[in-house]
């Protein structure tokens, strides 16, 4: 689990960025802000996933400047400047002089002093691409340096006549993974897949939610990825039924399920697994019959999953599975056409099928194109998650089924000839799960 994304490739996105963007305009990305998670503590840093994927840079307080055809450089950085009492207390930082050598800037200038730098790169260029509306601190610094040279305008400043989104470009990017890309998202699927195994493993009555949370994090962080990419959801029972429940307070009861949607992050890319299995090893005859309608959705869904389908067939395919599987088990009464036209389902089934997939566990990228479904191609990587949630007080369904909450999701990358699913090891077969509790 060693590749990286190295020098070249990070250069070759900048490259192909600047190629995209019109001529004489200039582009400029912001580091993530750090977080204060109480009084003068932070949350750990993590860096904005559009300024990494341009540099590799790790650190806070950080501006990226694209500016093709520049003379002295197209490649600007601003860092924090070196500093040996910080250094002493919070750790190393690059400065501008590791920005250069390092990271490939062509020009890397202290932070502090963006404001006088920064209206002289804009000077002269047409238009100014930006991700326009994420931050407003940001929003209103790219207008003070705007500012700054229309009131030098009589000196002959000229400034930027057009602000552009920079989203569009980028995120169409991302959203094809390289090689590279698609080999750390087979780490942190398999990472991720280590994980729910060993919660599997581990899993019996009287446990707390939170103590499987805690097998996955320790499965994570011994294999080198840092942080869950998203808060970890362990629902047990009736709390399955809760989309995003991460409370993990309650004590695991014999004969419930037990809801684990969970995924590591590792090299900055995200894996996104949910499984859903026995408190005590074994399905009652109702959870089995409702988990093998998601099952049987998921591999619809999976099975559309390929080159030239557009991105909502494996949403119809499951659709279509679990609407007949609520048919086949009485919850739903009627004609299939008819209830999926109505979106009978929704009472049990109120989210998408998934979602795009990379840095970000809600990846970007467009969904529709010209307002048609985007057609998948190679190197698109995205979630297939199809669920059941038949809620406590769901009075139209027999008792039975109540506070029964089943979601199965793994990550899927698009391939010449269909797919690969990244996240393959962990079991999900009901006779899988039970085996690999018994033993
Ligand atoms: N864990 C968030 C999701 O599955 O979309
Ligand atoms: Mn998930
Ligand atoms: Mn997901």
């Amino acid at each position: 689990m060693s590749a990286k994304i190295n020098a070249q490739e990070f250069a070759r996105r900048r490259k192909e960025l600047m190629a995209m963007i019109e001529p004489n305009s200039i582009a400029i990305i912001p580091a993530a802000e750090e977080k204060t998670r109480s009084r003068d503590t932070h949350f750990t840093y993590r860096q904005d996933s559009d300024f990494y994927y341009l540099s590799g840079f790790c650190e806070p307080e950080a501006v990226l400047v694209l500016i093709p055809g520049r003379e002295h450089g197209e490649f600007v950085m601003f860092v924090r400047e070196r500093n040996r009492e910080k250094e002493i207390w919070d750790g190393y930082r690059q400065g501008p002089e590791g920005a250069v050598e390092n990271f490939g800037a062509d020009d890397a200038f202290p932070i502090d002093d963006i404001d006088e730098i920064l209206p002289g790169l804009l000077e002269s260029r047409d238009r100014v691409y930006y991700s326009l509306g994420r931050d407003p601190n940001f929003d209103q610094r790219i207008m003070s340096w705007i500012n700054t040279l229309r009131a030098q305008a009589r000196a002959g400043a000229v400034p930027p006549g057009e602000l552009q989104d920079l989203d569009h470009f980028l995120h169409d990017m991302r959203l094809f993974k390289s090689a590279t890309e698609a080999k750390l998202m087979r780490s942190a699927g398999e990472i991720s897949a280590q994980a729910h195994i060993r919660a599997m493993k581990t899993c019996k009555p009287g446990m707390y939610e939170y103590q499987l949370e805690g097998e996955l994090h320790h499965e994570f962080l011994k294999n080198g990825a840092r942080a869950p990419a998203y808060n970890t959801i362990v629902g047990s029972g009736k709390n399955g039924c809760i989309l995003h429940y991460i409370e993990n307070t309650k004590k695991l009861e014999s004969g419930d399920l037990v809801l684990i949607d969970a995924g590591c992050e590792y090299e900055m890319y995200a894996g996104d697994i949910t499984r859903t299995f026995p408190v005590n090893g074994k399905f009652s005859e109702e959870q089995k019959a409702l988990y093998e309608v998601v099952l049987n959705a998921q591999y619809a869904a999976i099975d559309a999953v390929k080159p030239g389908n557009h991105w909502n067939q494996p949403h119809e395919a499951a659709v279509k599975v679990l609407t007949q599987g609520l048919i086949d088990l009485g919850l739903l009464e009627g004609n299939l056409d008819e209830l999926i036209a109505d979106q009978a389902y929704v009472d049990f089934y109120m989210h998408r099928t998934g979602h795009w997939l990379g840095m970000d566990v809600h990846d970007v990228g467009d969904y529709k194109v010209s307002g048609q479904w985007r057609v998948l191609e190679p190197g698109m990587c995205l979630t297939v998650e199809p669920g059941l949630y038949i809620s406590p007080d769901n009075e139209n369904v027999d008792e039975k089924w109540r506070g029964i909450g089943i979601r199965i999701e793994d990550d899927v990358l698009v391939t010449t000839d269909g797919h690969e699913v990244l996240t393959a090891s962990v079991p999900k077969t009901v006779e899988e799960i039970e085996a690999l509790m018994a033993s």
